[in-house]
């Protein structure tokens, strides 16, 4: 995709991070935005200020969990700005728990925010782009969507699954010479709010521990990790000019994909599974 000024861009979890980094990065290619988030307040701060750069905006509280929200965004998209050109499947969230602690109805609300939000995002979305005949699709991942670490087994899950939707996606588009491409961002670690977040939004209960004492260590050293982390906003110009250069991998660190690299040599050598 190469022209930016008047088309439209919908970004899910839009209002912080690197959501929010993607919706300034469009404001500033000349993008109209409709922002996506399940957070009223920061959406609101957001809208104020890329309306204040001239960016036409709007807001929708949207869980993308729920495929009746994704569709009322589209809907919102269509009647507000006639047409949908990007749709960025970024809200995410995820916690550290071993595998052997993790509650069902953590695996089930991880995998329904971080994979079915893509998926309906991918559903509702893509006849709309090809309608409007120029466009993108990109979702969020992780590095955890490439390779497994441990304690992140609902998160690693769902973004392994982020990456087949896409690749699938971006495949099926190029065999039906499809207008339309598609992209999956795997950042690595990035100075956000996704602790805080994952926390506050975990259903049932806001404890910041999940399964004792090692858990809330991993949480802990993965919040010191993001802190020192990529700022968000250069992601935000990183998948702008990945949509721009029809890239298909985003990775923001990709010294990190030696670990990859490691891990199919030891699939190939030994078959033993490598330490991540
Ligand atoms: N921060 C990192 O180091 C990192 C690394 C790899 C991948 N990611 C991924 O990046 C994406 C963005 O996360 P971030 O790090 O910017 O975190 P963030 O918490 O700063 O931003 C995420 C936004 O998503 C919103 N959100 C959460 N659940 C939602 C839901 N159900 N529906 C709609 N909005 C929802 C939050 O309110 C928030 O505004 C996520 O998919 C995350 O898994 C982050």
């Amino acid at each position: 995709m190469q022209e930016f000024t008047d088309r439209v861009a919908v970004v899910t979890g839009g209002a912080s991070g690197i959501g929010l980094g993607m919706s300034r990065a469009f404001a500033d290619a000349g993008m109209k935005l409709v922002i996506a988030d399940l957070d009223e307040g920061a959406m609101s701060a957001v809208a104020d200020e890329l309306k204040a750069k001239g960016t036409e905006v709007v807001t929708r509280k949207t869980d993308v969990a729920e495929l009746s929200e994704i569709e009322a965004l589209a809907e919102l998209t269509t009647e507000t700005f006639g047409q949908v050109n990007v749709l960025c499947n970024n809200a995410g969230i995820g916690i550290p728990t071993g595998t052997h602690n993790m509650k069902l109805e953590d695996w089930k609300w991880i995998i329904d925010v971080d994979l079915w939000g893509p998926i309906y995002g991918v559903k509702v979305f893509l006849p709309l782009i090809e309608e409007a005949g120029e466009g993108h699709i990109n979702a969020t991942s992780s590095m955890a969507g490439l390779i497994a670490g441990q304690m992140m087994g609902a998160y690693n899950v769902a973004k392994h699954g982020v990456v087949a939707l896409m690749a699938t996606l971006e495949r099926d588009l190029r065999g039906r010479k499809s207008p339309i491409t598609a992209s999956v961002l795997c950042p690595g670690p990035i100075n956000t709010n996704i602790s805080r977040h994952s926390v506050e939004f975990r259903p049932g209960q806001a404890k910041p521990k999940t399964d004792g004492e090692t858990s809330g260590k991993v949480a802990k050293g993965i919040q010191a990790i993001l802190e020192n982390g990529m700022d968000p906003d250069e992601v935000g110009r990183m998948v702008l000019e990945a949509i721009s250069s029809d890239e298909f991998w985003i990775l923001t660190h990709p010294h990190w994909a030696k670990a990859i690299q490691k891990m199919l040599d030891a699939m190939n050598d030994n078959r033993s599974l490598t330490k991540a």
